[in-house]
């Protein structure tokens, strides 16, 4: 495979492909496993991904990547096969988050608004990243929406960071996936679909002109934001038609077109919400960016339940991951349907 930045991250958004996000802390992916009544142990995470992993199907057609953590790049499957190379073998690029977090960010507004923190060292763990076989990289921001906020203070700060985090990345020889994430869910997430416009808007500018202060090569990243999207707790739910068109009003208005895909993060909408929304944007047509799925949850919720920790499981939990992907997939051409889901 080329080592250009531009051809990788070409390759992340091929025609009918996505990005698997299994990149969970390991606080996280232990709130996944409690829903399975499962333990989070190192080989129980090393169970589950690998049964993902091993989706041969799955990874071939519909996955150009995965973005990993730290604990999983290190790890060998059951077999002694280090994980990397059980992706690899089936034609997916392994990637890597390289954040250490989203921290509260000190002022008025440290309750509600982070900052996300690993900028330090940052280059020493990029080379070691890339000798372990990571071609891309991964850094989330957030921007919670809620009385005042965001503070012009967050959104600033998190750009610049998302920016230095980039550039590091590019000089790495990594590319690295930009995702300023809007929040949707939370405690806070009482606004509509306006609200979100305004804020995903803004915060896009303000990342863009980063990137540009920071001389980061556009065609050598991958955008990773939410949908415009009322959030959860709010009373009045757009339509996933109006979902799909406002989004695209506000990539339109923010994104370049030198940047070659965007790559959306699913953010806790429903696996069918995730999948219709990106389907309903793709059959719009004529865009200037591929536009994909880098999901995680939307992705892996079904295949999570169906294996159930359990190992007589995996074939059923690798046929739920794989239709949820075929189907991503689908909504990545624009010819995804709700009888496709049906006739699964
Ligand atoms: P979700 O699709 O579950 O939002 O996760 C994607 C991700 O990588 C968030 O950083």
């Amino acid at each position: 495979m080329s080592e250009r930045l531009e051809d990788i991250a070409r390759a992340m958004v091929a025609p009918g492909k996505g990005i698997l996000a299994a990149d969970e802390s390991s606080g996280t992916i232990k709130k996944r496993f409690d829903k399975i009544n499962l333990t989070s142990t190192e080989d129980a995470r090393r169970d589950y991904r690998e049964m993902l992993f091993r989706s041969t199907d799955a990874m071939k057609n519909y996955v150009s990547g995965v973005i990993l953590y730290d604990e999983t790049i290190r790890q060998k499957a059951k077999d002694g096969t280090p994980l990397v190379e059980v992706m690899k073998a089936a034609g997916s690029i392994p990637g890597i988050k390289v954040d250490t977090g989203a921290k509260p960010l000190a002022g008025p507004t440290s309750k509600i608004e982070t900052v996300t923190e690993g900028l330090d060292g940052l280059r020493e763990r990029l080379a070691d990243y890339y000798k372990l076989g990571a071609r891309f990289a991964k850094w989330r921001a957030v921007i919670t929406i809620a009385d005042g906020c965001p503070t012009w203070n967050c959104v600033k700060a998190n750009a610049h960071a998302l920016a230095r985090y980039a550039a590091l990345c590019q000089e790495a020889g990594i590319v690295p996936i930009v995702e300023p994430e809007v929040l949707m869910d939370g405690e806070h997430s009482r606004h509509d679909i306006d609200e979100c416009a305004r804020v995903t808007e803004w915060t896009l500018r303000a990342v863009f002109r980063e990137l540009y202060d920071a001389r980061v090569n556009l065609e050598g990243m991958v955008l990773k934001p939410n949908m415009v999207i009322a959030g959860q707790k709010c009373a009045k739910q757009a339509s996933a038609q109006e979902v799909a068109e406002r989004t695209i009003k506000v990539l339109k208005a923010t994104v370049p077109s030198s940047v070659p895909g965007i790559a959306f993060l699913s953010g806790g909408q429903s696996d069918e919400a995730a999948t219709e929304h990106l389907s309903l944007m793709n059959a719009v047509g004529n865009l200037p960016w591929a536009l994909t799925f880098s999901y995680g949850r939307a992705l892996q919720a079904a295949a999570l339940q169906a294996w159930g920790g359990k190992p007589e499981n995996v074939a059923a939990g690798q046929r739920a991951f794989t239709h949820r992907a075929k189907m991503n997939s689908m909504a990545a051409l624009g010819k995804w349907s709700a009888k496709l889901e049906k006739a699964a």
